[in-house]
């Protein structure tokens, strides 16, 4: 589109919008649909996006008075809602608090208490109150955008409509529940009326909740525990338990067994604790979560992309059953992995029936692990066998153990396909892989499918109407083979004599809709885009700093392209190694590494400008070689790079937002080397990289400052042979203004 276009539209849009808007609130009788209506809407909010500079003064985006959404709105997290990091063994607890005390640069004796309760099984919940009154109620959505159920928190006896003495802004978070007692009840009420029943209490309150009718919420017994807040105007206390008890006294419940802790082996103590009342405590919890008691020390912790570094999930162990493997089936997904699958004799594990579970790859079924090592003993695992399955939490149910007294005696081992199952072409294992990949790419529709699946899931381009199920569909007729093709489906099947909206399951509203939400995904952040292509080894945080590394899908593509040359040499290195090691370990002689890298490297000619783009892409933080020879294979296929070039005609794609623009190091490439005194190496690169800096491991001369505390060696001469920024770590806090 271009800018004379680009205006036009956005004028057009705000007149009939404009139009639309008065019809409906003056009239009682409404222009457009609602759906018609969100979708003009949501074109102009894209076309805004790309052209900022062209919004309108009255720009529809700014008017309120908006009609509300279909289903339920969206609301905009204050302070996205996180989830937890897991533990599932004992030794991980005192992990966490090794870690967290070297974070924080905390010595081994150093005090440093937690907070332990119960992990409650429900789904999470934000209470918004303004000046004491409960203004609103948003589920977790994704962490940054969930939906407002106000209407329907309203109806839950345990969230107090007012409150006296709280805050001004008070954003109180904790888990909707439905006890065990109720659910039953429920399930007894909804099986007379033939009406449908839930599998276990989470389903059943997060059906509860989601209700369109308040009312149908109103009849269903859901409870909530307060255990976290979202934005707060003033700290509700020092501590974690000091914020629970007065949450408890402000009037929500909280739940009793939270107890403060003052090291790892009172943590574990206090979770055996919790485990044994598990089976009386008349609701689901599914495990103990951990939280650094002092809320000065949490906010010095801060949160990692999705998880605080402050928390833990400590989980109950797996749940047991025994049943028969019927068979395997191999599943080939985005990246072409085969993955096989038992099918089982349905079989109820922890009040769950399971009737499929992984067997995860090859070497399992045989009973190997990755290095050749026995697992289960050796015992391999074949079709007929009776086998142990498990369970934790949510994890896929996996196979973990056989009966061999129980083996049927015509069993064969089992012979894992070296052929695809889905498209015939070669599965090939390579070197040091424990997965056998088709080496199919987009011919193979298995593949073809997992990339579309991945491509419009949740963290992706996330298209409201387009599903797994959707896209199975469409690709099954031919209707979407690749991404691009999402954003023509309105061109080709929007009218004419095939159209999505006589397709069976749609109809003139779904299709609209649907259109209109792929519309409004034609610009998107790069991060997101960058995960949705599904290259291997790219996932949301490795995107995430692709994104904030090169800043424009142009710069990534015209480095990644710059340094091909670099990347083959470095695989020829790699091959070379390996086989050197190979040698090595045959002849009884010591490896000659480096030796043989730099002959590779010297076969092929890597131009200077090559080597350094390179060495940009593998230094750049978060980045090494195996994601960055992952990311420069998939654009040098020139099927994929075409197939993507496709796709890039039909979006804006947004450059991340720079974390704090106006800091002094925004931009700047900083090293941390030595070291540091008043604080720890991971809490320097945290803060760096908030105030937009990025921290790279090694001095080069992208560099811009060193940041050198005592004991810094090579990185100190090399920044002083390139003439590169060195200060030290009192000049950096000045820099920063943390001083
Ligand atoms: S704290 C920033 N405490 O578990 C951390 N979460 O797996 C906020 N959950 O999304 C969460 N009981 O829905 C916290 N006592 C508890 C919890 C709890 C259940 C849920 C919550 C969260 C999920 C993460």
């Amino acid at each position: 589109m271009s800018v004379e276009q680009a205006r036009a539209e956005l004028e057009r849009l705000a007149e009939l919008l404009g139009a639309a808007n008065l019809a409906y609130h003056t009239e009682d009788a409404p222009e457009l649909s609602d759906a018609e209506y969100d979708r003009l809407k949501r074109r102009n909010a894209a076309i805004e996006a790309r052209f900022p500079d062209l919004k309108l003064d009255e720009s529809p985006s700014d008017q309120v008075g908006a009609r509300p959404a279909e289903g339920f709105a969206k609301v905009t997290h204050a302070v996205r809602m996180m989830s937890l990091g897991n533990a599932f063994e004992d030794e991980d607890i005192a992990g966490f608090d090794t870690g967290i005390r070297k974070y924080l640069g905390l010595s081994a004796d150093a005090p440093l208490a937690f907070t332990s309760e119960p992990k409650i099984d429900g789904l999470s919940l934000s209470l918004r109150y303004e000046g004491g009154k409960l203004v609103q109620a948003a589920t977790r959505g994704d962490g940054s955008v969930g939906e407002n159920v106000t209407a329907n928190a309203r109806t839950i006896s345990d969230i107090p409509a007012e409150l006296q003495g709280a805050p001004e802004i008070l954003e109180v978070r904790g888990e909707v529940y439905m006890s065990h007692a109720d659910f039953a009840a429920l399930n007894a009420r909804q099986e007379a009326a033939g009406d449908k029943t839930f599998a276990n209490p989470r389903n059943a309150a997060a059906g509860s909740l989601r209700q369109l009718d308040s009312e149908i919420t109103r009849a269903r017994p859901l409870r909530f525990f307060a255990y976290a807040w979202g934005e707060v105007s003033e700290q509700l206390a020092e501590t974690q338990m000091g914020a629970i008890v007065r949450l408890h006294e402000l009037g929500f419940e909280t739940n009793p067994l939270t107890e403060r802790c003052s090291r790892p082996a009172e943590m574990l103590a206090h979770y055996r604790a919790i485990e044994a009342q598990r089976a009386t405590l008349g609701y689901d919890i599914d495990g103990v979560v951990y939280k650094v008691d002092d809320l000065a020390l949490q906010g010095r912790l801060g949160f990692r992309s999705t998880t605080p570094r402050w928390a833990i999930a400590h989980k109950f162990p797996a749940e047991l059953a025994w049943t028969r493997l019927e068979a395997i089936d191999i599943q080939v997904g985005r990246t072409g992995a085969l993955s096989p699958v038992a099918r089982l004799t349905p079989v109820t594990v922890g009040g769950v029936v399971v009737s499929n579970a992984t067997l995860h790859n090859e070497d399992y079924i045989a009973g190997r692990d990755a290095k050749g090592g026995e697992i289960r003993g050796g015992k391999d695992i074949r079709i007929g066998d009776w086998v142990q399955v498990y369970r934790a939490g949510d994890v896929i149910p996996k196979v973990a153990d056989v009966d061999l007294s129980k083996r049927p005696e015509d069993s064969a081992p089992y012979e894992f396909p070296h052929l695809c199952p889905e498209c015939g072409s070669e599965a090939i294992r390579e070197e040091g892989d424990a997965v056998r990949r088709c080496s199919g790419g987009l011919i193979c529709p298995a593949q073809a499918v997992e990339k579309l699946k991945h491509f419009v899931s949740r963290a992706a381009f996330d298209i409201e109407g387009l599903g797994a199920k959707q896209v199975e569909q469409f690709y099954a007729d031919g209707w979407i083979r690749e991404p691009a093709e999402i954003f023509t489906l309105q061109e080709r099947y929007g009218s004419g004599v095939q159209q999505l909206k006589n397709r069976e399951g749609w109809g003139d509203k779904s299709a609209s809709n649907l259109f209109a939400a792929i519309d409004e995904q034609r610009s998107i952040a790069m991060a997101r885009f960058l995960f949705a292509l599904g290259i291997r080894h790219v996932g949301e945080v490795a995107a995430r700093d692709l994104a904030l590394h090169y800043g424009s899908w142009e710069a990534l593509t015209a480095a990644l392209d710059t340094a091909r040359p670099a990347a083959l040499a470095h695989r020829a290195a790699d091959e070379a190694e390996e086989g050197e090691r190979l040698a090595a370990e045959a002849e009884g002689r010591r490896a000659r590494i480096s030796e043989t890298r730099a002959a590779a490297q010297a076969a092929h000619a890597v131009p200077d400008e090559a080597a350094s783009a390179w060495a940009d892409l593998i230094g750049a933080d978060g980045i090494g070689p195996i994601l960055a020879l992952s990311i420069s294979d998939a654009l040098a296929n020139d099927h994929e790079r075409a197939a993507i070039e496709r796709l890039v005609a039909h979006l804006t794609i947004i450059p991340p937002d720079a974390p704090a623009a106006d800091s002094p190091v925004a931009g700047k490439t900083v090293v941390f080397t030595g070291s540091l005194e008043k604080m720890t190496r991971a809490e320097a690169k945290a803060r760096a990289e908030a105030l937009g800096a990025k921290v790279a491991g090694s001095v080069s001369a992208k560099t811009d400052l060193l940041v050198a505390g005592p004991g810094a060696g090579s990185k100190a001469k090399k920044a002083a042979e390139l003439g590169i920024e060195t200060i030290d770590e009192d000049g950096w806090l000045a820099l920063i203004g943390d001083a």
